[in-house]
């Protein structure tokens, strides 16, 4: 193992790293120190090389242009480029792997036998569809809306969209008709590809419905199409308003497996992804083509030391940035072969997961640490029915990683063999920024150590003054790379408002983060008002619009609270309009409005119904009261003892609302 003798193989935790991990295609710690080195010293030779991972159509010439200064704002990556996203992730590979496996599909029904999909089928089925779209007049530029469940026509259906230049928008299958709606107006999508719905877990979810339901309402007008995957067996569904549906087999049945991949600009758009943030509605974030590839690509490559015949499996659904970085196109640039789940991992029991370990041979597998909770919570004994023999590494994203949670993944899935990336980025970021490297790094439960090469974090307090040395801060990112988002879609004062006017030169992640005495990072969590739900981002403003929208609510307060298995749940605290009366029944309608608003990822794990909220005297809700009284007040802990630990809560407009409401949270 390069450059890391037995002692650097002992963590400040006692874990202990197996040596003999590196390989042919391991980054190795002088290896790193010289990536490190180069991108400092040569930044641009170090992002050329980057960006010459990809096939262009016309090479680049330019590496970068960029500026976080407001007066001069600008995120450009190899701009005189062109390239086709689809073509790099799939034609690319047909004359050397063609009949390599690109995806196994791994369906809900564990009977049914995994599905081996090559980069020539995948090519063909991409090819038909991108067809198909051009013929229904949709092309460079237009926004098509995904809405599918977790199997392969939802690559199939990005890829077709990259190849024609369209820029897609996926929507994740769990968010409600509301939500759909609020996106499809947002980014005036001209086109939606769904299903009828999809097998999860046992149970039809059926998608239909909701489709039929946001095409119906106004501002959806903009959508003249619908293609549909019949994924129940029935051969039709019920018509929707002002679109024409299309049957997605037939339809493609009709068009050649071959077509031209548009060239693309480098800083052309490839998708369009919602995310929820502190304030107002989801905002757009809009990735490009030739740094979004290049950069998903690379550190799909140095974090997971991806080499040749790795079976990789990301459990990300591709409604999040992981599933498009990660199961889409990271692997698919690299010639990987990824794993497409359509179920979930407690069905039919909890060795569902170690079974297909076993039974496709995995290499690597990335999850969150939600689901290694859950996992865990079910103990030894669904692992002990499999060998996972086949692992070499593990991965985790989403959140922060709790020490008995990462022991467990160490010690009993990957039996104290495999290193753990503890991969930390987000939608924004476009791929991973920091993480400890298998080949480099000792390990430390909880921490994601360090930025890749060129990538450049560090600490500043809310004054803006760097924090130097062991200590916390916000946690914010000096250089732009390759995979940046360059705006939010429609409202680029909205993206240079949210990332770079609170700490001017920088780009502001929303998190906070702790640096050790080794100069290791570890993430605290969010520092604005996003509540992370099973690795899931939810912003308190949305789920309070929801809440109001109810006729029976005045005002509502909502707030993140510890929570075992979520990592996070979140907690309402809702006023009533003066003529309404609280009832089990008002409850559950409350909890329903924001399942339809949002969906059922939104649903409130605490709701209290109460007379008034803590404010301040000039009206500012104080959630961090909230958020106390949330967690602590089923705790075994007297209304006094709680009070107590409210800290100071003299700047309180009135005092008495805090006996209420912890009475009311028992
Ligand atoms: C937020 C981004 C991009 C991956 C999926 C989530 C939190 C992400 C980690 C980690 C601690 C993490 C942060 C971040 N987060 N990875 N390894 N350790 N926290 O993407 O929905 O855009 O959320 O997830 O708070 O800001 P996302």
């Amino acid at each position: 193992m390069g450059g890391s003798g037995v002692q650097s193989l002992m963590s400040a935790h006692g874990v202990a790293i197996p040596a003999g991990f590196a390989g042919p295609l391991s980054v190795e710690a002088s290896t790193f120190a010289a990536m490190c080195e180069r991108a400092e010293v040569d930044p641009d030779a170090y992002w050329r090389a980057v960006g010459q991972r990809l096939e262009w159509i016309e090479p680049f010439s330019r590496v970068s242009d960029c500026s976080y200064d407001l007066n001069d704002f600008r995120i450009r990556w190899y701009d005189d480029g062109v390239l086709n996203v689809a073509a790099n992730c799939l034609d690319r590979h047909l004359a050397t792997h063609g009949d390599k496996t690109a995806l196994i599909f791994v369906k809900d029904d564990p009977s049914l036998k995994p599905e081996f999909i090559t980069y020539r089928e995948l090519h063909a089925r991409v090819c038909r569809l991108s067809e198909a779209l051009r013929a229904l007049g949709v092309g460079k530029g237009d926004r098509v809306m995904i809405y599918l469940p977790m199997t392969p026509d939802a690559a199939v259906a990005m890829l077709a969209c990259a190849r024609i230049g369209a820029v897609h928008s996926v929507v994740f299958g769990g968010f409600s008709a509301t939500s759909l709606a609020g996106r499809i107006q947002d980014c005036g999508a001209k086109l939606l590809i769904t299903a009828d719905g999809g097998m999860r877990g046992g149970k039809w979810i059926d998608l239909w419905a909701n489709v039929q339901s946001a095409l119906q309402q106004a501002g959806c007008e903009c959508v003249r199409d619908v293609i549909v995957a019949h994924n129940s067996g029935q051969s039709s569904v019920p018509a929707v308003r002002n679109a024409t549906v299309h049957n997605w087999r037939t339809l493609c049945d009709a068009y050649e497996p071959n077509s031209i991949a548009e060239p693309m600009n480098a800083e052309d758009p490839l998708f369009i992804l919602y995310t929820s943030g502190s304030t107002g509605k989801p905002k757009g974030v809009l990735h490009t083509s030739g740094g979004y590839l290049a950069y998903a690509s690379f550190t799909h490559e140095l974090v997971f030391d991806l080499r040749a015949d790795d079976i990789y499996w990301c459990t990300a659904d591709v409604g999040w940035i992981t599933g498009h970085s990660y199961v889409v196109y990271g692997p698919l640039a690299n010639g990987a072969s990824s794993v497409i789940f359509e179920g979930v991992p407690n069905y039919p029991d909890f060795a569902r997961v170690w079974q297909i370990i076993d039974q496709l041979g995995v290499t690597i597998f990335y999850t969150a640490p939600t689901a290694i909770r859950a996992l865990m919570r079910d103990g030894d004994a669904p692992l002990q029915r499999s060998t996972r023999s086949s692992l070499r590494l593990l991965g985790t994203v989403g959140e922060p990683i709790n020490p008995a949670a990462w022991q467990w993944y160490f010690a009993a899935v990957g039996g104290a063999r495999c290193p753990i990336v503890d991969t930390w980025w987000q939608t924004e970021t476009g791929g991973i920024l920091m993480s400890p490297l298998p080949a480099v790094d000792a390990a430390k439960p909880g921490a994601a150590m360090h930025g890749l090469p060129g990538i450049y974090p560090l600490l500043l307090d809310n004054e803006q003054r760097p924090v130097s040395g062991v200590g916390s801060g916000n946690l914010v990112l000096r250089q732009s790379w390759p995979g940046q988002m360059r705006t939010v879609f429609g409202d680029h004062a909205r993206f240079l408002q949210t990332y770079f006017s609170a700490f001017p030169g920088y780009y502001q992640t929303g998190d906070g983060a702790h640096r050790d005495a080794d100069g290791h990072y570890w993430i605290t969590g969010r520092v604005d008002d996003v509540i992370n739900v099973s690795g899931h981002r939810i912003g308190t403003a949305e789920v309070e619009s929801a809440l109001v929208a109810h006729p029976s609510v005045a005002e509502a307060a909502v707030v993140g609270m510890a929570h075992d298995l979520k990592g996070q749940a979140i907690a309402a605290f809702v006023l009533l309009k003066q003529d309404q009366v609280e009832s089990p029944a008002l409850r559950q309608a409350l909890i329903q409005q924001v399942r339809s608003e949002i969906g059922p990822l939104a649903t409130p794990e605490k709701l209290v119904i109460a007379n008034g909220l803590p404010k301040t005297r000039s009206g500012k809700i104080m959630r961090r009261i909230l958020r106390k009284i949330a967690e602590h007040a089923p705790a075994e802990q007297t209304e006094a003892e709680l009070i107590a630990s409210l800290g100071d809560i003299s700047t309180l407009a009135d005092t008495s609302v805090v006996a209420e409401l912890i009475a009311k949270s028992r």
